[in-house]
């Protein structure tokens, strides 16, 4: 980020800063978070601005809040690129990467509707396979259905 870039950010005290979002998915994220506003922290959003690494980028400030791991592995499936970083009297003390697991269990849906885990008396989990990082495509345990990012982020956005 260029000086008048860096003079739009500002600096937080406490709470997490979640870096290199891929351009665009800000709102995504916070979705995915469960962060509403209505919550009361503190939330800044910034999107589109420059970063040598991706071109452009989106930032999420989320104030008086240090984002447990679980909910930060979530963040893998729309913002691989993204870096979490725990703020803590104005000083960075923990910067973690997202990492995608091997196993994404219950938060997204198959797309096969004969699949096992679509059947509500049946209550199973649907469970991937990460078969592809980049692109993202999943497969389903129980019936081999893949699953592709395109369809990953409608689930995740809408
Ligand atoms: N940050 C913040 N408030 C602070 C400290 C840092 O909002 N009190 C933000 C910075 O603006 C940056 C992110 O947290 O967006 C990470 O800070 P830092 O590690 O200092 O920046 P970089 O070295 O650029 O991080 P990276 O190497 O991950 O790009
Ligand atoms: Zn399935």
């Amino acid at each position: 980020m260029d000086e008048q870039e860096t003079l739009r950010v500002s600096k937080i005290k406490n709470g997490t800063v979640i870096d290199h979002i891929p351009a665009g998915r800000a709102l995504a994220v916070l979705r995915l978070l469960g962060i509403t506003g209505s919550e009361g922290h503190v939330v800044t959003v910034t999107m589109n601005v420059r970063s040598g690494k991706l071109g452009r980028k989106d930032l999420v400030k989320v104030e008086d809040l240090e984002l447990v791991t679980e909910q930060v592995n979530k963040l893998t499936l729309i913002a691989p690129t993204a870096t979490i970083n725990i703020i803590r009297n104005y000083e960075v003390v923990e910067k973690r990467a997202v990492k995608l697991p091997d196993r994404i269990v219950g938060i997204l849906r198959c797309t096969n509707p004969g699949c096992i885990t679509r059947q509500p008396m049946e209550h199973v989990n649907s469970k991937f396979v990460v078969v592809s990082k980049s692109p993202l495509r999943l497969e389903c345990e129980y019936c081999g259905r893949y699953l592709e990012e395109e369809e990953v982020l409608k689930q995740l956005t809408q």
